[in-house]
């Protein structure tokens, strides 16, 4: 029988543990989860290897990085969906994750010009699901030599590009001459455009906070962020995908278990919810401008047209040292976003016919942390 003094000694000791762990955690971050950000600077022989270590760094919804590579023969790739790395509730359509395959397809061809190659794409060479995407592959790609192809000048930046889910400086306006070398995200698919004065300016970030909380406090898609948050940098090592919650206060939680930490994130009624929607509240209010991607229309190509336009935008807004945020809560297709959805359009001046691809927050920023990933070995199937 387990005496009680022994027993109270023994809680006391393990909570002693604890403290020591949690104190030896918290000078932790994630080793493994951050490697492949250095390995995309290693030269690998088969330059496809090399476009793919760098394409593994795309942005891409809650970071589930749904890629999967196959090599074919000496010069081609074929890249597909894993399907059970999709947000059904926030993105069910599949649209967000399609955009997500735009950026890794710009990321690959920018970090082939590199190596003096041009990357042909042949997008959903099978056809696309229009409702929800299959196991058809999202594109086949062949590396061709192209005799004097300059490395793409955007190439540079790959490493140090972020999604800043920060406070911008307020004191700080973007320059209208940063905002016009913006333009060049649009295409024949995408228009990009901006939020033109203060007052639009606040309009989009009212939207933008109350479409977060609407997110947060509607349980079926509270649950599916909370399903993919990572705990502390040993979880985040072991799962380098999702939602990270990393620091101190994250590593002392994560000593008494992520499952607890998970449990009490999931009320969408909870102090802790509130918490968060206050949190983005502050956040979004330090925003001194949007930017947007509209696609001219809202096709598979659509879609990874508009990948490709934000990945680049995306890298432009690195190289001009400011910082880029998606806030896609108000562009979710499902009913109880319908409201909100409608009003971003309106603020964002979308047309009939149009779609909003992607909204986001521009502003300085201090320097932010990069994010985990799977090395790129997880990501290739083998023939
Ligand atoms: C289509 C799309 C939508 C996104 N929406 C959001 C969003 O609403 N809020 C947010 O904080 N980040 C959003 N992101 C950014 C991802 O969370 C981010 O890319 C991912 O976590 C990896 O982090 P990194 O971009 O810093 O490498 C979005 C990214 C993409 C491609």
């Amino acid at each position: 029988m387990v005496n009680r003094r022994n027993l109270i000694l023994g809680v006391g000791g393990t909570l002693a543990l604890m403290g020591a762990g949690a104190a030896w955690r918290v000078t932790r971050v994630p080793q493994k989860a951050l490697q492949p950000w250095a390995q995309a600077g290693v030269t690998e022989l088969d330059p496809r290897l090399d476009a793919f270590r760098h394409a593994i760094l795309a942005p891409n919804p809650h970071n589930m990085q749904p890629w999967q590579i196959r090599l074919m023969g000496d010069d081609q790739a074929e890249i597909s969906c894993d399907l059970a790395r999709r947000l059904p509730h926030t993105d069910p359509f599949d649209r967000q994750i399609v955009i997500g395959f735009g950026c890794f397809v710009e990321l690959a061809s920018i970090a082939a010009s590199r190596r003096g190659l041009k990357i042909e794409v042949d997008a959903f060479p099978e056809g696309a699901g229009e409702e929800r995407l299959d196991a058809r592959p999202v594109a086949r790609l062949r590396f061709v030599a192209e005799p004097g192809l300059a490395a793409d000048p955007l190439a540079g930046f790959i490493r140090d590009r972020r999604s800043a889910k920060v406070p911008f400086d307020l004191a700080r306006p973007v320059p209208p001459e940063s905002l016009a070398a913006l333009q060049t995200t649009s295409s024949d698919l995408i228009r990009f455009d901006y939020s033109r004065s203060h007052n639009e300016t606040e309009a989009l970030i009212s939207m933008a906070s109350t479409a977060f909380e609407r997110e947060m406090r509607t349980p079926h898609t509270l649950r599916e962020s909370i399903d993919v948050l990572r705990v502390g940098a040993s979880e985040i090592d072991a799962n380098p995908d999702g939602i990270s919650l990393r620091g101190p206060f994250f590593e002392a939680l994560s000593v008494l278990g992520p499952d607890k930490v998970r449990d009490a994130s999931n009320d969408p009624q909870s102090a802790e919810t509130t918490r968060q929607i206050d949190r983005y509240r502050q956040i979004f209010a330090q925003t001194p401008r949007f930017v947007w991607l509209t696609g001219l229309g809202n096709s598979r190509a659509h879609q990874l047209a508009a990948g490709r336009s934000y990945l680049r935008l995306n890298l432009l807004t690195t190289r001009l040292g400011l910082g880029l945020h998606p806030v896609s809560q108000a562009l979710q297709e499902y009913p109880e976003m319908a409201p909100l959805f409608a009003e971003a359009r309106r603020l964002c001046r979308v047309e009939t016919g149009e779609t909003l691809q992607m909204l986001a927050r521009l502003g300085y920023a201090a320097p932010v942390a990069p994010t985990p990933r799977w090395p790129l070995e997880a990501k290739l199937i083998r023939a």
